[in-house]
């Protein structure tokens, strides 16, 4: 058995393990890189990371539809059970056996303010352990932060890195973070949807490939990763 990973576009993926289907923040509507649609896109349970509109996105829509649990940080999972969405709070640092892995809220330096205006709490990483044992942390839309090396010492398999620079670290520092978290795979989200987080992969990839062991996968919006 393998963990599937697919990258939606932006922040957005979907994780297959067991069986299960885990979706990421699904911004998708309003997102010019998303490769499905709100409507079509299936989840048993969507992870938030924080509360802005580029990663919370769709997830009333799709939890309303496909009757999907929602896990997130407290301050999040008030505001979407007040609107009759079915969530699990958790909190940075701590992690939770789930039917789909073990995931742990981890820290991300950045902002979480949600779409109206209400307080959203800290933002998140996420590092979730499939229940094909794969390790896999994703780092949430943050800045590089030296506790990263701590994160690394769980044993990553794939780290998912925004590098789109503006809003999140950039290319040299996600080239950094790589070193401190030192993961078999590597996946770059977050940039060129938008203008001003415009950036050129191939080159990234090329420098992480120079000075790292670290494999890089450009996705495509649609396209997918085996583990
Ligand atoms: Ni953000
Ligand atoms: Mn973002």
């Amino acid at each position: 058995m393998n963990s599937k990973i697919t990258w939606y576009g932006h922040a957005a993926l979907l994780i297959e393990t067991g069986g299960y289907r885990v979706l990421v923040d699904p911004y998708l509507k309003g997102n010019p890189a998303a490769s499905i649609s709100p409507e079509q896109v299936q989840a048993d349970f969507i992870l938030v990371t924080h509360g802005h509109g580029d990663h919370i996105g769709d997830t009333i829509e799709i939890a309303q539809r496909t009757g999907a649990l929602v896990i997130c940080n407290a301050e999040i999972s008030k505001w979407l059970s007040s609107r009759g969405i079915k969530t699990h709070a958790q909190h940075l640092g701590g992690g939770y056996r789930h039917p789909f892995g073990y995931l742990k809220l981890t820290l991300a330096v950045h902002g979480s303010g949600l779409p109206d205006g209400s307080y959203g709490g800290n933002p998140a990483g996420l590092l979730l352990t499939t229940l094909e044992g794969k390790k896999i942390y994703m780092a949430g839309d943050t800045g590089l932060f030296g506790d990263m090396r701590l994160i690394g010492e769980e044993g990553i398999d794939l780290a998912v890195l925004p590098i789109g620079d503006n809003y999140t670290m950039g290319p040299a520092d996600a080239l950094k973070a790589l070193k401190m978290l030192q993961p078999e795979h590597v996946v770059p989200i977050h940039y060129s949807t938008f203008d001003v987080i415009r950036q050129d992969a191939a080159v990234w990839a090329k420098q992480v490939e120079q000075e790292t062991n670290v494999t890089v996968h450009l996705l495509c919006p649609g396209e997918s990763l085996t583990l």
